[in-house]
């Protein structure tokens, strides 16, 4: 293949992989700015593009009227109070002989979960908050940095009949961002199956497989990886997989795969340092594309 043609397939193939791959190192603000800011929030999110962070996250969830929204879990007492705003809400669900009881997503409707305040659990200057649409945040962040959805518990929804991947897909190309847009789409999730589901359905946008510590066999040898390079077109391991073994980036970028990394982050404002040091050893020895991190603020930049 002549010299030019084969520069423009190498670029043509890093632009699929999430554009970050032998380019400059990037920054994902992990549920947004999260350090600062109440995840999920468009408080976080804004913060995080005043930080300079390359991509906003968010993990997507579907209510009881089939709209995507942002939040981490499968249920809302951790970062609202629907505990107090709809008490009689919940749903027990039993783990071993303790009875839990848990107040899903999916069981509420937008209008409802607009009611709820998602700012004032981490500080009382937030409060008032809310849990922003998948729409919201994508009129919020395009245009100023990529957009970064994680598909949260796609099995749940399945087992109700759902298809997340469908809703995701439908936002993204009712929103122009499928091709040719000025702002850069990554999907991600957890589950192999969704990924191979969203290749079908997106072919034309990276697709990160994350990778938990449990699931570290999956990545113990480059063949694992060139299998994994046949549905997805990066990899988000857990930092501590590749503190193992640094080797599974060289292996990874051989396959043809970005490597992403999560969560880096100041547990406090002493901490700061040790985390920014953590994120060098990863981007500049370990060779990670980009990273995911609380504090796209001490994101280091060379
Ligand atoms: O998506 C990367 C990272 O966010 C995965 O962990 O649990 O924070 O979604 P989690
Ligand atoms: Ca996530």
């Amino acid at each position: 293949m002549p010299r030019a043609s084969l520069s423009a397939w190498v670029a043509a193939g890093l632009m699929l992989m999430g554009a970050n791959a032998a380019g400059p190192k990037q920054v994902v603000a992990h549920r947004g700015a999260s350090a600062y800011a109440p995840e999920h929030t468009l408080e976080a999110y804004r913060l995080a593009l005043e930080q300079g962070a390359d991509y906003v996250e968010q993990d997507l969830a579907l209510t009881r009227d089939g709209v995507l929204v942002c939040i981490h879990d499968l249920t809302l007492e951790r970062t609202t109070n629907v505990e107090e705003v709809f008490p009689d809400r919940f749903t027990d669900t039993r783990t071993g002989s303790t009875t839990v009881r848990r107040w899903l997503v999916n069981d509420f409707t937008l209008a409802e979960i607009k009611r709820l305040d998602a700012g004032a659990w981490f500080d009382a200057t937030f409060t008032g908050a809310r849990v922003p649409t998948f729409q919201e945040a994508i009129d919020l962040v395009r245009g100023k940095a990529g957009l970064y959805p994680e598909l949260k518990d796609p099995g749940f929804y399945r087992d109700r009949g759902l298809s997340p991947e469908a809703a995701l897909a439908d936002a993204l190309e009712r929103n122009g961002l499928l091709r040719g847009s000025n702002t850069s789409v990554i999907v991600q999730t957890f589950d192999p199956e969704t990924i191979k589901a969203l290749a079908s359905r997106l072919p034309d946008l990276p697709r990160v497989l994350l990778v938990s510590q449990a699931y570290a066999s999956h990545l113990d040898s480059p063949g694992k990886l060139r299998a994994i390079r046949r549905f997805a077109t990066g990899l988000g391991p857990h930092k501590a997989i590749l503190e193992a073994n640094p080797d599974i980036v060289k292996w990874a970028h051989d396959a043809g795969l970005t490597v992403t990394p999560y969560t880096f982050r100041a547990a406090t404002p002493a901490d700061r340092g040790r985390a920014q040091d953590e994120m060098s050893k990863f981007l500049y020895e370990y060779g990670v594309d980009a990273l995911f991190t609380d504090n796209p603020d001490l994101f280091p930049r060379r």
